[in-house]
């Protein structure tokens, strides 16, 4: 479809790199519209490992452009040192290929601060955040206290903004947390530099969207973390300060809403979390452990291990219910090969109640998720490359993954490589008409 946003179905890092990655072959733009350097989306192309924080995964490939929109809170040191890294690669990253909305809100150094000691103030509360400086860059952008990528090019706004700023979070750095000030000279000096090295890649990231689909091209949005951590829907307060799904794209690219044609989720066979917050399907014990080795389930960004438990089908449908979506893709088939057992949870039981909907406003960590069992296929599916090729076993259980969740699934990975996946038509003909 002409215009497609890919999103998280889950509680982020479902392989969205993965797939935008291998999507963006058949795109002409791919463009980031939400969240920060807190995303860490791994592409691994013939063996080699890239993990992209905040440059779109169309990256690699030669002739695409890739667009980081105003819904972006853009950290300069990270992205630049991304660009770096990525030209030491070999890989060409100018101003050709990578554009920057000038209307992106900057994180500065205090704002990483500012997220280290928010989080130290929760203590046992806390949300387990990326310390990204994520949340107090999104909060300044509320209050309209932030400072965007324009002021960073311009001398006479970005003197005084600053200067305001800090004033005001140096009060509280100092006051309410008992820590030195962020110093405005060294913050002035640093990010004017910045802003000089970031200048060849700012530009009106929406307009150009829009008349690039004006006149044909096809659009990839690259959503990051994923719907269960999106700050409106999903488990609140332990989630991500932006919106991660479709409904992020028109405000953080400057793309009208109604040109939204495709939007796809992406969730793994089973289920991860990094952070704190309810998982209503987390395996505590061996089987989660288990995963984690298998999946090799450990942060792209801040390498901590990654929670894991079962697929989720209630909060499945719920995100892609809500993202209006047309189509599922499932990742990480692959690690469940090693499996005698699957479970997938059906429902959820709260206070005696089956409930099958994906509940808001109850403590998710009351209730109790129901399951049903299924046998493992026992085989490495890696190299499988078509659904004929697949197990019965694992056949079964991704249709009855599509079944529960009621929404295509388009394809299946089974493997990190770019060529690991096997496209598929509709499997439950019915599904095929319409989508969530
Ligand atoms: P993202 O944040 O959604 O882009 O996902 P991450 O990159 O944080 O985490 C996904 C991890 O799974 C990465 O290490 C990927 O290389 C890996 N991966 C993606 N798809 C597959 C798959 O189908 N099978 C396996 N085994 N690994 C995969
Ligand atoms: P990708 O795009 C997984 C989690 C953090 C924390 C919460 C808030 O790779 O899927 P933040 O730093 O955003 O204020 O942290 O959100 N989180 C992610 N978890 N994948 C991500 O991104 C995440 N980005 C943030 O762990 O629980
Ligand atoms: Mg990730």
């Amino acid at each position: 479809m002409p215009s497609t946003c890919v999103f998280g179905a889950q509680w982020g890092d479902e392989g969205k790199g993965k797939i935008i990655d291998r999507m963006a072959t058949d795109a002409d733009q791919v463009v980031r519209y939400q969240g920060g350097a807190n995303a860490g989306h791994t592409v691994v192309v013939a063996g080699e490992k890239f993990v992209l924080h905040l440059i779109p995964s169309g990256i690699l490939h030669p002739g695409k452009v890739n667009l980081i929109g105003n819904g972006v809170a853009l950290d300069p040191v990270a992205l630049l040192a991304e660009v770096d890294g990525l030209r030491e690669r070999g890989v060409h990253v100018d101003g050709s290929n990578l554009r920057l909305s000038a209307s992106a809100h900057v994180i500065f150094d205090h704002h990483r601060v500012m997220d280290n000691l928010a989080e130290r103030w929760k203590g046992e509360g806390r949300i387990g955040t990326t310390g990204r400086g994520i949340g107090p860059c999104y909060a300044d952008k509320a209050s309209r206290t932030g400072l965007r990528v324009g002021d960073l090019l311009d001398e006479e706004r970005l003197a005084p903004r600053l200067k305001a700023a800090l004033a005001e979070k140096n009060a509280w750095i100092t006051e309410v947390h008992d820590e030195p000030p962020c110093d405005y000279e060294v913050e002035l000096q640093r990010f004017r530099e910045l802003g000089k090295r970031l200048a060849p890649f700012v530009g009106d990231v929406g307009a150009e969207l829009r008349d690039a689909y004006a006149a044909g091209s096809m659009v990839l949005f690259e959503g990051a973390q994923g719907a269960m951590l999106d700050i409106d829907h999903g488990t609140y307060p332990f989630v991500t300060s932006s919106n991660t799904g479709t409904a992020g794209v028109a405000a953080g690219a400057g793309f009208p809403a109604n040109k939204l044609e495709g939007a796809i989720g992406i969730a793994k066979a089973y289920c991860t979390r990094v952070g704190e917050g309810p998982f209503p399907t987390e395996d505590h014990g061996d089987e989660g452990q288990k995963i984690r080795d298998e999946g090799n389930e450990y942060g792209a960004t801040t390498g901590r291990p990654r929670r894991c438990g079962w697929f989720d089908a209630v909060a499945v449908r719920y995100a892609l219910e809500l993202n209006g979506a047309t189509g599922l893709i499932v990742t990480n088939l692959d690690v469940l090969s090693a499996f005698d057992t699957l479970r997938i949870a059906t429902g959820y039981r709260i206070a005696g109640e089956v409930v099958e909907r994906y509940p808001v406003d109850v403590d998710l960590d009351e209730l109790e998720p129901i399951y049903e069992s299924h046998p493992g296929w026992g085989e490495d599916v890696t190299g499988a490359r078509t659904w004929d090729e697949l197990p019965a076993r694992a056949q079964a259980y991704v249709k009855r993954l599509e079944e529960l969740v009621g929404t295509p699934i388009v394809m299946l990975s089974i493997g990190p490589e770019r060529d690991q996946v096997i496209p598929l038509a509709a499997l439950i003909p019915e599904l095929a008409k319409g989508g969530a």
